[in-house]
């Protein structure tokens, strides 16, 4: 056995998705983490990840980027406000895991507080099995890659940008969140059943094999309140997790909400109106009484001027593809080369199954920004689809190059 090949075995037994556990896939990945130990070869490495538990983690974790952004899927936080704004006085429990460097749960707080919820009502529990990605969450820091495309307006104050673009969460936000360092299944296993109202969990089926993405459908599914939804990420289904029985789609005729239900709960409250509150809440302390709800003498704030770009992309988180890529490729036959452009345009096309022409625009987005973390994570994803596991490894590892 090479040396690659062992380390592969190892990272197949940790529970890494089988085309992410092969020797090609993990070369570049292994070759990364020789050079940073000052191992002398390959096989000096595979033998410090055979006898160091923690050497391993960190191989793994350049599979698993902790690669996340504030407002990620807006359609999901969209749907989320209407879903809160439904059970109005009643408290609003979530659990992000992973949670990466905490822009998501975050933005799940800013969401809840952002619906006329008082701060002590709102509790995001966040867990990630990364002790760099849980440091940084709870410091609060924040990379440059921590916005892309822009917050909406109902986010303010609670999460906003600076002069510089930079993300910054107000401090009732971030007492919203815990950060917890661990890994699933286990790190669930601990936590009562039935107590979140929301489960977001987007992001990580699409690294592990079968057997830990149900060990972790298993708990999701306990932990998740009888009428609370579940969050996944735009490639992942609650068959993923074993739970197509039990669960159906939040928005059938808008599936860009990647938000799943009971079905025995599928009768919940459409999207209620959703209030906007008085700036001055912003600084409420966490224990403060039940924030009242806003009346109209609180005009929400003035929507920004609407480009072609935010019409594109507002028809793409609609789920109107088709639209959205009409829009998008008038703008792109014009002569417009923005980078946020490409990344929409490869996003629509992957949604509808149009991977050549989503792989063509993503490498024209990574040509004029070597390092856009986005574009080079859509492009592991397309080499996957087609089976290249090598080359989608080496996306990857250039992708955590650039993390949020
Ligand atoms: C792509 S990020 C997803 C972040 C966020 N949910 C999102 O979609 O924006 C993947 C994260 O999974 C974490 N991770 C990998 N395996 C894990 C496990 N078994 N339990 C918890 N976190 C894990 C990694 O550390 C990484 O931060």
């Amino acid at each position: 056995m090479t040396a690659l090949q062992s380390i592969a075995a190892l990272a197949a037994a940790a529970g890494i998705e089988p085309t992410l556990a092969t020797a090609s896939a993990l070369a570049p990945l292994a070759e990364e983490r020789r050079r940073c130990r000052g191992a002398r070869d390959l096989d000096a490495y595979s033998r410090l990840v055979e006898r160091d538990p923690t050497e391993l983690a960190a191989l793994l974790r350049l599979v698993t980027v902790p690669e996340t952004w504030a407002y990620r899927y807006p359609a999901s936080f969209e749907w989320l406000r209407g879903f809160i704004a439904a059970r109005p006085g009643r408290p609003f429990r979530a659990l992000s895991v992973p949670c990466a460097t905490g822009t998501e749960p975050l933005t799940i707080a800013a969401a809840a507080l952002s619906c006329g919820l008082a701060p002590a009502l709102v509790t995001v529990l966040a867990i990630d099995a990364s002790p760099e990605a849980i440091e940084a969450a709870t410091e609060a820091r924040f990379g440059s890659l921590a916005v892309r495309g822009g917050l909406p307006p109902w986010s303010a104050p609670w999460l906003s940008t600076d002069g510089s673009g930079r993300l910054h969460a107000d401090a009732v936000t971030c007492a919203c969140v815990e950060f917890r360092l661990g890994a699933a299944p286990e790190a669930l296993r601990v936590l009562p059943a039935a107590s979140f109202d929301a489960v977001f969990c987007r992001n990580l089926a699409i690294y592990l094999a079968d057997a830990p993405r149900r060990a972790i459908g298993e708990e999701l599914d306990r932990v998740l309140a009888p009428d609370g939804a579940l969050f996944l990420g735009h490639a992942e289904r609650p068959s993923h997790f074993g739970l197509e029985r039990g669960f159906t789609g939040s928005t059938p005729e808008d599936p860009s909400t990647f938000a799943f239900m009971r079905r025995a709960a599928r009768a919940v409250p459409e999207a209620a109106p959703i209030p906007t509150l008085p700036t001055k809440l912003a600084h409420a302390p966490r224990t403060a009484p039940p924030a009242p709800r806003a009346g109209g003498n609180h005009p929400a704030p003035a929507p920004a001027p609407r480009t072609a770009l935010d019409e594109a992309r507002a028809a793409a988180d609609r789920g109107h593809l088709a639209h959205a890529l009409e829009l998008a490729e008038r703008l792109r036959s014009g002569g417009d080369a923005r980078i946020e452009l490409l990344e929409l345009l490869g996003t629509i096309h992957m949604a509808l199954g149009n991977d050549a022409r989503a792989e063509e625009v993503l490498r024209q987005a990574v040509y004029l920004d070597p390092a856009n973390s986005e574009a080079l994570i859509q492009l592991g994803v397309l080499a996957e689809r087609r089976g290249d596991a090598a080359m989608s490894a080496r996306y990857r590892a250039r992708a955590a190059g650039g993390r949020a």
